[in-house]
């Protein structure tokens, strides 16, 4: 297995905003804690599922690999190089080799461009085949994604959420990315659309030898599609290890604690989205030690007092609990 991305200690906060009273009162600026200390590898060929409650700091994370975000402290490092010091050059290579599909492609896709038009215009920014052979070659992205042919001479707003999905994840494929980072791309789909755009990133991935990084809020998509899964919660990430052992047997009470929440789906009967134990405290003010101790049915002093870091146990399952 060789390490594609390896993340260090990645940390972005945001000022937040200040009321009128606060300013008033000389208090100081708070910051958002939105990624905090996280270090993870991306190995070359897998799928990476990154999950956890809205607000816990996804989209934040994946903006800092993409370069949207300029994180505050820690390093980014893409097949051995250092990627926030790319410059020129270098710099573009690296935004064409990692790219991101987002959860609502319309808002990514040029509403007065034809299909054929975006997908053709991404070919020839990025010089990846010769003028000629641009048509062929947006046929065959479309036939990767599904798409018929006649899909390149009508514009977004013509197609459904699933099929401007699929738009989205053609023009991320036409650069001949490395990696693709996905960012609930099916969120705001269908459930019945959610797994046909599931099943197409299993498809690519496997056909193409992609690394996927799927990021969502819902355990359920990742539990098929991935090989490995990373829980984050509030900016951290609390437990990684493959799919299957972390499923079946979860070592952090936070992670425990989602997968209980998992609706189980039965015939005939209605699922809701189950609420995990109380709110998610805010990120403005974390709690001291561990993050999730309000919420921890096994919280003792130590816990309300240390951070616990994420133990590197030479394994590849790895959890930041001091009682796990
Ligand atoms: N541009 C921003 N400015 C200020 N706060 C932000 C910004 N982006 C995200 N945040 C805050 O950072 C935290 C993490 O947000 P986000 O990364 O979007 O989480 P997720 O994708 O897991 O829902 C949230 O509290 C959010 O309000
Ligand atoms: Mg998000």
């Amino acid at each position: 297995m060789t390490v594609m991305l390896a993340i260090r200690n990645l940390t972005r906060r945001f000022p937040a905003r200040r009321s009128l009273a606060d300013l008033l009162r000389g208090r100081p600026r708070q910051a958002v804690h939105a990624v905090e200390q996280v270090s993870l590898d991306v190995h070359r060929g897998e799928t990476l599922g990154i999950v956890g409650e809205s607000g816990c700091g996804k989209s934040t994370l994946a903006r800092c690999l993409v370069r949207l975000h300029t994180p505050d402290a820690g390093s980014l490092a893409f097949e051995g190089a250092d990627v926030l010091a790319l410059e020129g050059p270098a710099r573009r290579a690296y935004n064409r080799r990692v790219q991101m599909v987002f959860q609502d492609p319309y808002s990514s896709l040029n509403p007065r461009l034809t299909v054929g038009e975006t997908l053709a215009e991404a070919l020839h920014v990025h010089a990846i085949v010769p003028k000629a052979d641009i048509p062929a070659r947006v046929r065959a992205l479309l036939d990767l994604v599904h798409l018929p042919h006649d899909a390149a001479a009508r514009r977004p707003h013509e197609f459904s959420g699933g099929q401007r999905q699929r738009i989205g994840i053609a023009r991320a494929l036409a650069v001949e990315p490395h990696l693709i980072i996905a960012d609930e791309p099916v969120s705001a789909l269908d459930v019945s659309v959610q797994a046909a755009i599931v099943n197409l990133f299993m498809e690519l991935q496997d056909r193409l030898g992609l690394t996927l990084v799927f990021i969502t809020h819902d355990l359920r998509l990742v539990r098929h599609m991935t090989h490995r899964v990373a829980v984050m919660y509030l900016g951290r990430i609390v437990e990684v290890g493959p799919t299957a052992a972390l499923f079946a047997a979860p070592r952090h009470p936070y992670t425990q604690a989602l997968i209980r929440a998992v609706p189980q789906v039965k015939p005939g009967r209605r699922t809701t989205e189950a609420a995990v134990i109380g709110e998610l405290p805010s990120p403005l003010e974390p709690p001291p030690g561990c993050a999730f101790h309000p919420r921890c049915p096994l919280a003792d002093a130590t816990c309300r007092r240390d951070i616990p870091v994420l133990e590197g146990r030479g394994g590849a399952w790895d959890v930041a609990c001091h009682q796990a």
